[in-house]
């Protein structure tokens, strides 16, 4: 029933300023709490533009990227850092698609954005990148180790 350490993934997943903007922060966090991951790190943040280039680095090629860097700066994002077995590609599957038309109903991108450059929430792609963007938006004093007692299977 409770699974064992190595298993577990962290994954960073990030309220994107249009979605604070459009009122969907409750709504969002709401989703990944009732699938029953573990919330280990919260806050809402002005994301400085160096953070924003640090965190997108992989894309600094790419013709969108220069507005991607002023969408992410454009007003606060809600950061969280999430844990569980599979984590990082169930948050994936809650997500939905990069474009949200593409994205299948009940997906948070496809029942709530139409568009790829406002499409409201960021997921981790790899459990690497999952341990990496959570070192990278959360000091160390932020994160917060406990055991949900009430489902003790999400340690
Ligand atoms: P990417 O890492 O490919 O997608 P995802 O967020 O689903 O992991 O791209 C990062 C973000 O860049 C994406 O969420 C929105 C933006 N973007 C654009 O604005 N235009 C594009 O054509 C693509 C592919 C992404």
């Amino acid at each position: 029933l409770v699974a064992s350490l190595e298993q577990v993934e962290q994954t960073y997943v990030m309220v994107k300023p249009d979605g604070v903007q459009r009122g969907l922060v409750g709504e969002i966090i709401s989703r990944f709490e009732r699938k029953g991951f573990k919330l280990t790190g919260l806050k809402l943040f002005q994301c400085p533009k160096e953070l924003a280039e640090e965190h997108y680095k992989d894309l600094k090629a790419k013709a969108f990227y220069p507005s991607l860097i002023d969408y992410i700066t454009s007003g606060p994002v809600v950061c969280m850092a999430w844990e569980g077995v599979g984590v990082v590609a169930s948050a994936r599957k809650l997500i939905g698609s990069t474009d949200p038309l593409q994205a299948e109903p009940g997906t948070i991108r496809g029942d709530l954005a139409v568009q790829t450059g406002r499409n409201v929430i960021h997921g981790s792609d790899s459990p690497e990148n999952g341990k990496r963007e959570t070192a990278l938006w959360f000091k160390e004093g932020e994160l917060c180790e406990w055991t949900p007692v009430q489902a003790p299977w999400l340690r």
